[in-house]
């Protein structure tokens, strides 16, 4: 069993995985101009991974940093800003390590990534930790899987198929704990090797975590936070539903 994002780094910038960071960059401007938190300056992506996110920000004009543990989803973000010709700042850490003192005016982190953080300390931890990094009215912007969202869609199929092609043969396998109220997805790869032609296996098993709605708010606003929005559905701006299968928070520094 290897390090998570070792291999499936590759696999996830290749599938579709980026398509998320994407969407996201269509409907930014829109939501900071809703909210009214800065719409230029110096952004923190926190677990950034493959960088489609900091690429679209950097060439929409910020000053980009991105931070991830994973040193094979960096190496890919590397490549991804260098081609933009911007300058840029990747930093291989773990967000729990995060130490910046009113440092930037939009800290972001997508795609389930804290719901990688399995101790409601951590979470704390992390929330502190960011509220200290951003500058006075700066915004703080991220998505998590809801318990919803773990213990009823990600357990919809006992096993499926996320992408085939003829080098690629990526396999799901999710189940839950409902007592620590984790969920895993156990992804299997099947992976062809160009140069020798021979298929490889590989397998990570990733592990998240689901925090009830109003425990993650009450855990931002314990670490200084205002939440300005709870939302369920990014594209309508429509608040979070107990049958949400990920929710967005909006918050900003505000003293
Ligand atoms: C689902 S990917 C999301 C990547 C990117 N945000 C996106 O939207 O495509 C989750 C990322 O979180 C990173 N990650 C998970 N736990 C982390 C931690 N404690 N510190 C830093 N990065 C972490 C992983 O290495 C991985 O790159």
């Amino acid at each position: 069993m290897g390090e998570i994002y070792s291999h499936f780094a590759e696999v996830y910038q290749k599938g579709s995985y980026p398509e998320f960071s994407k969407w996201i960059l269509g409907l930014l401007p829109s939501l900071l101009d809703k909210f009214s938190l800065p719409q230029s300056g110096k952004l923190l992506d926190l677990a950034c991974g493959e960088g489609t996110f900091l690429e679209g920000m950097v060439l929409s004009g910020w000053q980009v940093s991105g931070l991830d543990q994973s040193s094979a989803m960096l190496r890919l973000a590397e490549e991804r800003l260098k081609k933009t010709g911007q300058p840029f700042r990747l930093i291989h850490d773990d967000m729990r390590n995060l130490n910046f003192q009113n440092e930037f005016d939009l800290i972001t982190c997508w795609f389930d990534s804290m719901n990688y953080l399995l101790d409601l300390t951590d979470l704390e931890n992390v929330f502190n930790r960011v509220f200290r990094a951003l500058k006075p009215k700066g915004g703080f912007l991220f998505d998590m899987n809801t318990l919803y969202g773990l213990f009823v869609r990600w357990q919809q199929q006992p096993m499926y198929i996320s992408q085939e092609d003829e080098d690629l043969l990526e396999i799901h396998i999710p189940s839950c704990d409902y007592e620590k109220s984790e969920a895993s997805l156990r992804i299997i790869l099947f992976i062809r090797d160009p140069q020798t032609n021979q298929w490889n296996r590989w397998e990570e098993i990733h592990t998240q975590r689901a925090y009830p709605m109003n425990l993650i708010q009450a855990t931002l606003e314990k670490a200084g936070f205002q939440v300005l929005a709870r939302l369920g559905n990014l594209t309508e701006q429509s608040p979070a539903l107990p049958n949400s299968g990920r929710v967005w928070f909006i918050a900003q520094k505000t003293a």
